[in-house]
């Protein structure tokens, strides 16, 4: 039998032709939010890895949705115009489906890149006011101030506005970053979200900012295309955000249209306790696919590919995603196809590195000589 790993994947009209997804991963490399020449190496490398699956990093849906000046945008056409050629790149070398990871980093924004250990831009020397849930400030960072009701909606509206750009560029799914401490999750965590109006105070009303924003891209996003969400599916905090949480808004966002649930974790607090070792959040994945019975993605420190077998076999997730080891080993899919009895995906370009076409080139040069 063959290995679930390369097996394909589908939701709603697209197949994945194996359950291996690139995890998004910012680069801090754009200008003005502008893919760049780093973009087109970055997503080409990894759209030619055998990859099923590439999402391109979290991209901010409006100016003060940055983390950082150098983060990925699509809140203008040029933005837009920019990713392109990577995309164009990706499709015309690969048959890795690409998606794209739609993001405000909330209360965490205006700060130079984590190489720089993420220093405070002050907003005279080109920072910009950062907003939250609430106005409480991430340890160590810039002080928000609480999004109003009308800024809430206008955030509505350019997650709205950048989802059909997305679609405008033919990416063949979307996922809203709603994980990581960033302005979903802020909404999310009782620990960071201390509102007294209809979005904060018990769940429910926790949970709406981050369903009113899945609700207004799926109405915008076509509906033969999946669209995920990423979740923290805990604070690792005693009285935070929980996993008996985000079964719940699994649940609801599955009620609404919501095709998968990446299940990461962690971000809303430094006070976080995370019990990290190999494939740790594994079991968040395992326990959302079976309550709220929606597919989910596996992520985090899964390094080897007979571990990645294994989260798909025993039914504990539906896909996995990699981030690290595929910036480590971009070939990780063909070494995985490899030890698992399987096809490795390799360009024609690069085909003679396949094991057999090594051995051919060897048995022709040792006849010839
Ligand atoms: C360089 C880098 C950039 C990242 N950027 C994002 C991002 O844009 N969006 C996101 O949801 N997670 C981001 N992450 C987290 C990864 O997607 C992933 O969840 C995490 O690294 C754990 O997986 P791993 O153990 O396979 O690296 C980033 C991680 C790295 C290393």
């Amino acid at each position: 039998m063959g290995s679930r790993l390369f097996s394909p994947f589908t939701l709603r009209a697209l197949t994945f032709q194996n359950r291996i997804m690139v995890s998004p991963m910012g680069q801090c490399s754009a200008e003005d939010g502008c893919a760049t020449h780093w973009h087109l190496m970055h997503l080409g490398n990894l759209a030619i890895s055998g990859a099923g699956a590439v999402v391109v990093e979290a991209t901010a849906i409006n100016p003060s949705g940055r983390n950082t000046p150098v983060d990925l945008g699509l809140w203008n056409d040029q933005q837009a115009e920019a990713l392109e050629m990577p995309l164009a790149f990706c499709r015309r070398h690969s048959s890795a489906k690409l998606g794209l990871q739609l993001w405000h980093a909330g209360r965490k924004g205006s700060v130079m890149p984590a190489w720089e250990r993420n220093k405070l831009i002050p907003q005279d020397r080109g920072g910009w006011q950062v907003y939250g849930a609430s106005d409480i400030p991430y340890p160590g960072r810039h002080q928000p101030r609480a999004l109003e009701p009308d800024q809430i909606e206008q955030c509505i509206g350019d997650f709205v506005a950048a989802a059909k750009r997305a679609d405008q560029l033919n990416l063949d799914f979307l996922e809203i970053h709603g994980a990581h401490g960033y302005l979903i999750h802020n909404f999310l965590s009782p620990l960071t979200n201390t509102r007294s109006d209809r979005y904060g105070g018990d769940l429910e009303n926790r949970m709406r900012f981050a369903l009113e924003v899945f609700q207004a891209v799926r109405a915008v996003w076509p509906s033969e295309k999946p669209l995920g969400m990423r979740l923290s599916t805990t604070d690792w905090v005693d009285g935070g955000w929980s996993l008996a949480d985000s079964v719940v808004l699994a649940t609801r966002l599955r009620a609404l249209g919501c095709d998968y649930i990446t299940a990461s974790s962690g971000g809303a607090v430094p006070e976080q306790n995370i019990n990290i070792h190999s494939g740790y959040q594994v079991p968040f994945a395992d326990e959302i696919r079976r309550e709220a019975k929606i597919a989910t993605i596996a992520v985090g420190l899964i390094i080897e590919p007979r571990q990645a077998e294994e989260i798909l076999a025993r039914g504990q997730a539906d896909m996995v995603a990699l981030a690290r080891v595929m910036l480590f080993n971009p070939r990780w899919p063909w070494h995985a196809a490899i030890e698992l009895g399987e096809e490795p995906s390799i360009p024609p370009q690069y085909e003679r590195a396949h094991p057999a076409m090594r051995r051919m080139d060897f048995l022709k040069a040792k006849r010839d000589s």
